[in-house]
This record gives C-alpha cells, structure tokens and sequence, in this order.
C-alpha cells in the first residue's frame, strides 16, 4: 500500500491556508482589476458576486465533498475521484480534463511566477531606482526577449522560469505536510501583510500625479460604484462567470485533491467557505486597492481605463513606487513583487496535485519520482510560452486551459454530483462532520440552478457573437467571434500576416486579376471587380485597376484569380 494513503493534514488553519493559497493567485490581484475595468468598473461587481454565489459557493462545496469521498477509498486524484463516484468508466477519463488544465496552466502560470521573482529581486537591488517611465517599459520588454541581457543577466526570464519550475518540484517533493502546507503556512500571512500595507497607501494616496483626474479615490470608485445599466450585457456576466472560476480554482480538480486528504469526520462545509471567502476578499478588497487606485493617483482614470492589461504591474508600477523616494519604493517593489511570487506559488503547487496523486495513487509512483515528472512535464509543455511568449502561444494556453476547460470540468461534476451520484448523497457527504448549517435550498441549487448556468455559460462561450455583440446576434446577424469556441476551432484569429506581405505590392482594390501581361522584366496586371461584387465574370467586369511593375524577377500571380 502507498505511503500516501495515510498523509493527511496537519493542523485545520494549514489545511485552510493551503487551500486559499490555491485559490488566491496572480487572477486576484492581476487578472481581476482588468476583467472590472475592462466591463465598466462596478458594472462587474454585482454579476461577479451573483456568480459566486450561484456557481462558486455550489462548486466549492461540491467539489470539497467529492474529494473527501474519493479519499475515503484511497483515491486522491480527479480521475480515480470521478470514477469512484459514478462508477461508469467514462468518468475516468473524463476526470483526465483535472489533470490536464492543470498542467496546461501551470506551464504558462509559472512563466508569471518567473516574472515575479525577479522583479522582487530587482526592486530589492534598487534596478528601477531613478529610471524613467519608458526605462522601465523598455526593461520589461527586453527582459520578454529572453535572449538579450539588457534586462537582468542574460536569459534571465528563462532562467527564472527553470528556477521556479525546480523550486516547485522540490516543494512538492516534500510531501503534503512538510511541503504544501508549510509554504502555504509562511506565504498566506505575509502575502496579506504585504496586501494590506500596499492597499493602505492605495486608499490614502488621494491626488498624486498633475492631470485633473488624478486621484486613487476614483480609481477606487470606478472599482466600486455599482451601474445597474450594465447588468443586461451579457459579456458581463460571462466574463464575470469565467473570474468566478478562474480566481476560485474551481473546475480544475485541484479542490478534491486537497480535499481527499482529509479525514473522513473533518469538516468541510465551514472550511469551504473559510477558503472561498478569504479569496473573494483578497480579491475585492486588496485586489481592487493596488494597481487601478495607485495608477491612477498618478496617471489619472482616463490613463488607467486605456491602458489597463496585466503588464502593467510590471511596466508601470515600480515607476510609480519610485515616485515615494528610494527607501519605500525598495520595499514597496519588494513587498509587491514578493506577494504576487507568493500568491503565484501556492497556486502553482497546488496545480501539481492532480498529477502527483494520479501516478502515485495508480502506478505507485513515489512522491519525488511523481514531482519530479511534473516539473518536466510543466517544462516541455512551457518552453513554447516562454520563446515564443510575443507570438500568442500564452493566451492560447490560457484560453484552452485556463477558460474553455475549467466550464466542460465544471458542467461534468456537477451532472456527476447532483444527479448521477444523486444529491440526497452528495448532501449527506457534505453534512458529514460539518461545522455550519449548509441553507437547505443549496440542494436545489446543485441540482437546477448551477448546471443550468453552467450549460447557458457553455453555449455562451460556444457560439459568442461576433464582437460579442449580442443584441446584433438576437436579431439574426449570427457571425461569430474569433474568441468563440467554434470560431477558435476554425481559426478564425488566422488572418494573412499583413507585416510579413508589407514589402510585396497589394491592389488597393478587391477583385480578379483579369491580365497579366509580362514583356521581359516588366509586368502588367490588370485587377478588376464587377459593380455586383458577387459576379466575377469577366462580362460584367466594371471597375479596373491597372498595375505595372519593372525588373520583376518572377510572377507569382495569375490570371483569373
Ligand atoms: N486561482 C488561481 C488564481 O487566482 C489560479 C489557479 C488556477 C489556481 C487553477 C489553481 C488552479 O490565480
């Protein structure tokens, strides 16, 4: 029998700090603050608490007793959990999607961690000190070059991405309790030490920079201020619904993990919500207190709401905190930059889990040899996010497994708990040792609300209209999005490459080419186009363009194309 079936957590506040350490990541202080802007500020607020309360809650309770029960019968990982519950064989692999979204996400999340711990290391050794603005945009793109050493040392993001990925191999090596739950134990508190003084300045800082609407206060208002009119825009509410997930770690099969180390008679009711709602303040109250209302003290609103993307934690903040003279901005920089790492790495290790348990719980893996093949399997999917991060192979990545898979995982298990498992059972596991009374209309929640939104969020995302125009759509114009499912599926983001054709000539007109007349070097081509664009012949050819070029070495077009 595997040693790991008797591994349990240590002490109740590590089991809750692990798994809010799972939970709280780089969405809670990155990824959030865009999502709300990016949908109107407030706007995101009332959709985001509704989706927690409708999807995340039901998920998270769902999920920590579906893990416990798995680990009654010694099974530790999503697919033997899932398959343990609804017995069919096509659990199992369906419980493959758990492991891998998560390997999928670690290899371009701990790309992020990277970043993080230079940039700690880099405040700390005073690299931003006195550089201007555009110096320190420039350093965050060189450093995304990889190979130049203009930024740190040379290779330095890839060296760091190497760095991390070691370094939570050798945490997971550990074990549950010498590992994860230790970390967890030391990160948790001093990432919400250091949220919290950053916040406080976030809050006090007020006017700082020149412009009219420069000031924290309406950075913190914009975040805040509730617009009842955005609530009947769809994009809201699935950009809201896809946060909710994502910032929760639901869906991925990272909770049961966690969850099926418990012991049968611990509670999981009360710990669920301890874990879920401390992620949901650490991303409401920190999350929205740093970057939008310290950006835009300085920079104004208006700057912030045209330039707000992740990177400009990177790219624009220790510019700011430079603004605070040397001493505060090394430990502003560093107390950032340190609790992103640290938000980042808890995050990071639990993504692990799924893989380590499976080849443990089913080839009696052991714990190094398991963590040692994560680390490498992280690495081999990671490299093409790391050389060719610029082309869009990361938000690739995030958009397969960091989005579409989370809502398939999410639909499944929840089909899986409320009526293949049956919810009279579910609820019984859930009330099994538990510390708080769990409102009795969350059964009927399992059951019709949470995997009805889950199928509208689904169909959503598979058919999103064009620009994700949905009044357009419900009048009959039903072009889809490039970002819809379908319209990925069918690359429709693959356009021609208009900077690799700049340097060959391109008619200003759309049409056919109804000559092509080559005298030696020199060549004339005749584009025509029909009044009727949708008659081509060349009878009813009306408009005409006509191109000579000379010294042309070879002709690649023809006629009637
Ligand atoms: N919840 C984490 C965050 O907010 C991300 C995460 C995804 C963690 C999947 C674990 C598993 O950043």
């Amino acid at each position: 029998m595997n040693s790991q079936r008797e591994e349990s957590w240590g002490t109740r506040i590590g089991l809750i700090l692990a798994m809010a350490g799972n939970a709280v990541g780089l969405g809670n202080f990155l990824r959030y603050p865009v999502k709300a802007v990016e949908n109107g500020g407030g706007a995101f607020l009332i959709p985001y608490l509704v989706c927690f309360l409708l999807l995340g809650i039901p998920l998270l309770w769902m999920e920590w007793a579906m893990g416990r029960l798995g680990g009654r019968s010694g099974k530790h990982s999503p697919p033997l959990i899932l398959q343990t519950l609804g017995k069919y064989k096509f659990w199992k692999y369906f419980g493959v999607f758990g492991i891998f979204t998560n390997i999928g996400v670690a290899a371009y999340y701990c790309y992020i961690e990277a970043w993080t711990l230079s940039y700690a290391f880099h405040s700390l050794f005073q690299t931003f000190h006195n550089k201007t603005q555009a110096q320190i945009q420039n350093f965050f793109s060189e450093y995304l070059s990889i190979f130049s050493n203009q930024g740190g040392f040379y290779a330095e993001a890839l060296v760091m991405y190497l760095v991390c990925i070691a370094l939570n191999t050798w945490v997971l090596s550990r074990g549950l309790n010498k590992g994860i739950e230790k970390v967890a134990k030391i990160a948790m508190p001093l990432l919400l030490a250091f949220g919290t003084l950053l916040a406080l300045r976030g809050y006090t800082l007020g006017k700082a920079g020149s412009c009219p609407d420069c000031n924290a206060m309406l950075g913190i208002n914009y975040l805040w201020e509730p617009q009842l009119g955005k609530l009947t825009d769809p994009k809201v509410w699935l950009e809201a619904a896809g946060q909710i997930f994502f910032t929760l770690a639901v869906g991925m099969g990272t909770i049961h993990c966690y969850a099926a180390y418990l012991k049968p008679k611990d509670d999981i009711a009360l710990n669920a919500m301890a874990a879920g709602w401390m992620n949901i303040f650490v991303e409401i109250i920190l999350g929205t207190a740093i970057v939008v209302p310290i950006a835009a003290g300085y920079l104004g609103l208006d700057w912030v709401r045209e330039n707000i993307s992740f990177s400009i934690a990177f790219q624009t903040m220790p510019y700011l905190f430079n603004q605070w003279g040397a001493v505060i901005a090394t430990l502003s920089g560093f107390m950032w930059f340190g609790l992103l790492f640290f938000a980042g790495i808890t995050s990071s290790l639990a993504m692990g889990m799924p893989w380590l348990s499976f080849m443990e719980d089913e080839y009696n893996w052991s714990r190094q040899k398991a963590a040692f093949s994560f680390g490498f399997l992280v690495l081999l999917m990671g490299l093409p996010t790391v050389l060719f991060f610029e082309k869009g192979v990361f938000d690739e990545y995030d958009y397969w497994a960091g989005t579409v898979s989370l809502v398939i995982f999410a639909l499944g298990e929840t089909l899986l708990f409320a009526w293949f498992l049956g919810v009279e059972k579910g609820w019984q596991e859930l009330q099994e040792g538990a510390d708080i009374h769990v409102p009795r209309f969350y059964k009927y929640i399992f059951r019709y609300i949470t995997p009805s939104i889950l199928i509208v969020v689904f169909l959503a995302s598979l058919f999103t209209p064009k620009a994700n125009n949905w009044e357009s759509f419900l009048q009959g114009n039903w072009e889809l999005d490039e970002k819809s499912i379908i319209g990925k599926l069918f690359h429709k983001s693959i356009v021609a490459n208009r900077s690799y054709y700049s340097a060959y000539p391109e008619a200003e007109i759309e049409g056919i080419i109804s000559k092509v007349n080559v005298q030696g070097k020199n060549v004339t081509i005749i584009i025509s186009r029909s009044h009727n664009s949708n008659v081509a012949r060349a009878d009813s050819l009306k408009i005409q363009k006509v191109y000579h070029f000379e010294n042309v070495r070879r002709v690649l077009v023809k006629e009637g194309a």
